[in-house]
């Protein structure tokens, strides 16, 4: 499988590139992984591991908030993978704020990382995971569906990209290209440091969550990998909720409140 994993220097993509690296050896194929990121050091790390590790791991240190990006990142996927199989559209900031408040910037910036690149990278790896019969895969957010105060360009730039990846799903459909999202809840990652980093909040959110805990990165990327593979051959057009469990306690939490 060669494959392109952006946001890939921290967190989710980072346990992504491993994980899909690691699912194609064991279904005997090669494996050739491009890692995006906007840190060069972090980036250098990354792929430093996974080399060590004998992943086939290459890195592009670009901001995905270019107008060029989705066609800069393609193009050395191809040249250095020779071909592209699978693409996860997965770097993202946090947006800050309510709507109602939120700058023009913030909010142009928050699209333009978080939403614009599914867009771009879709278009310009088109033609490619067709020749491949390939896969896509994006990263929204628990946000895609409930709004997250008190980011609210956040959710509205995450909702956008489930519906982004839903079009793209029904337009490559006859080609035989898949394209899901998968959107996690709370996971401990660069992301969310600061607010995980303090053990005692870390627990009181646990404590919210139906299975009782933070999703590690490893989690994510194994439903990732899930979704690019043979085994969801049959799967596209899907947001795949990824939570522990917390949509379905919204409901009881604010009963619970209420009761307070
Ligand atoms: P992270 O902060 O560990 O990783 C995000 C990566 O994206 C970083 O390496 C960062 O350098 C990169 N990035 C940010 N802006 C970029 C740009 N302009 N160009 C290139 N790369 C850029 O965070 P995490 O959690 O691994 O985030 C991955 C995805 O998961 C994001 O889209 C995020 O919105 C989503 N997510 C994360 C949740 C969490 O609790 N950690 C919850 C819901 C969604």
């Amino acid at each position: 499988m060669r494959a392109l994993v952006t946001g890939a220097a921290s967190g989710i993509g980072r346990a992504t590139a491993r994980r899909v690296a690691e699912d194609a050896a064991a279904r005997g194929e090669q494996a050739s992984v491009l890692l995006v990121d906007l840190q060069a050091e972090a980036l250098d790390a990354a792929v430093g591991e996974l080399t060590r590790d004998g992943v086939d791991a290459h890195g592009l240190a670009l901001d995905l908030a270019r107008s060029d990006a989705g066609e800069v990142a393609v193009t050395t996927a191809v040249d250095v993978l020779g071909g592209l199989d699978a693409v996860v559209s997965n770097a993202g900031i946090r947006g800050s704020g309510r709507l109602v408040d939120v700058s023009l910037e913030d909010y142009d910036r928050t699209f333009a990382v978080n939403t614009r690149p599914t867009w771009l990278l879709a278009k310009a790896a088109s033609a490619h995971l067709e020749a491949a019969r390939g896969a896509f895969v994006a990263v929204a957010s628990i946000a895609s569906v409930e709004p997250a105060s008190p980011e609210g360009a956040y959710a509205a730039s995450k909702a956008a990209v489930a519906m982004l990846v839903r079009q793209l799903a029904y337009e490559w459909g006859p080609a035989g290209v898949r394209c899901n999202c998968v959107s996690p809840g709370a996971v401990h990652t660069g992301m969310s440091l600061k607010a995980f980093s303090d053990p005692d909040l870390k627990a009181r959110y646990a404590a919210q969550v139906p299975l009782r805990r933070v999703g590690d990165p490893a989690e994510l990327a194994a439903v990732i990998a899930f979704l690019l593979g043979p085994g969801a051959s049959y799967v596209t057009g899907q947001n795949l909720v990824v939570d522990g469990g917390m949509q379905t306690a919204l409901l009881p939490l604010v009963k619970s409140a209420l009761s307070r």
